[in-house]
C-alpha cells in the first residue's frame, strides 16, 4: 500500500497538499508539531504523527512509501532555525527515508538554491541551506524530485505553469495552491528518473512541465 509522509503538513502549502491527497483517496501521514493545527483537514485516509523536527522524528516514516518535505523555518525566524529546519531537518529526512526504503522523496526547495551566491545578501543563508539539503538528497541514492518554486503567493490557483525562469524577477512567482497541485501530481506519478525543476505560474499544463 502506498502511503505518503507529508513533513510540514500544517504549513500553508502543507495543509493544501494534505487535503488534496486525501480528496484523491491517497493514504497520507501528516507530520506536525501540533495536531490541532490540522483540525480543518479532513479525510479518513489520514494519520497524524506529532513530532518536532529538531528532535527524533524517524518513527513518522514507519509504513510510508513516499515523502513530501514541505517544512520550512519561515521568513520571521533567524539563521539558527534556518540551519535546524531548512538544512538539518531536510538532511535528516533524507537519511530516515533511506533507512525506511522510501521509493520517492519530493523536496520543496527554492528558486535560487542552485546558485546561492547569486541571490540577494539577506537570502543567502536560506539559499545555502536549501542548496546543501538538495545536494544531500541528490547524493543519498534515493529516487528524488526537487521542486524549486519562485516566490510564493496566496492567490487562488491559476492551474497554469512554467519551468522557465521569467526574465522579469517580479514574474518569478507561483501560488501556494498551484505548488500543492504540482506536489499531488508528482506523488501520483510513477516516473522512475529523478529530476530538479524550477516552477512558476505560466502558460503550460502540469503534464507539459513535469513529464
Ligand atoms: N516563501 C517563499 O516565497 C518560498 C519560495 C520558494 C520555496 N519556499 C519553500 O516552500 C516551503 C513551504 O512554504 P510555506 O509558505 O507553505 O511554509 P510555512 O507555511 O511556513 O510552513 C512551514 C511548515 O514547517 C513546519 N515546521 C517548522 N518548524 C518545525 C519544527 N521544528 N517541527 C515540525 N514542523 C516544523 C511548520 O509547522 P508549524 O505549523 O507548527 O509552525 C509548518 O507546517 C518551505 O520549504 C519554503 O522554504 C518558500
Amino acid at each position: 500500500m502506498q502511503r505518503t509522509l507529508i513533513i510540514g503538513a500544517s504549513g500553508q502549502i502543507g495543509k493544501q497538499v494534505t487535503q488534496l491527497m486525501l480528496d484523491g483517496g491517497h493514504f497520507a501521514t501528516a507530520l506536525v508539531r501540533d495536531k490541532s493545527k490540522l483540525s480543518d483537514v479532513q479525510g479518513n485516509t489520514l494519520s497524524i504523527v506529532e513530532a518536532d523536527l529538531t528532535e527524533d522524528f524517524g518513527h513518522a516514516f514507519e509504513g510510508c512509501t513516499e515523502v513530501i518535505f514541505v517544512a520550512g523555518s519561515g521568513g520571521d525566524t533567524g539563521a539558527d532555525k534556518t540551519l535546524l529546519i531548512d538544512l538539518w531537518a531536510a538532511c535528516r529526512s533524507a537519511d530516515y527515508a533511506k533507512k525506511h526504503a522510501i521509493q520517492h522523496f519530493i523536496m520543496v526547495s527554492s528558486i535560487g538554491a542552485d546558485a546561492p551566491s547569486n541571490g540577494p545578501n539577506e537570502m543567502q543563508p536560506y539559499l545555502v541551506a536549501k542548496h546543501m539539503a538538495d545536494e544531500h538528497l541528490i547524493r543519498s541514492g534515493l529516487h528524488y524530485t526537487i521542486l524549486r518554486p519562485g516566490s510564493l503567493t496566496n492567490d487562488d490557483a491559476k492551474g497554469s505553469f512554467s519551468d522557465e525562469r521569467p526574465k522579469d524577477k517580479s514574474e518569478a512567482v507561483i501560488t501556494r495552491a498551484d505548488v500543492a497541485q504540482a506536489l499531488v501530481y508528482l506523488a501520483g506519478d510513477n516516473r522512475q528518473d529523478s529530476m530538479i525543476k524550477e516552477l512558476f505560474n505560466g502558460g503550460k499544463t502540469l503534464t507539459e512541465v513535469l513529464r
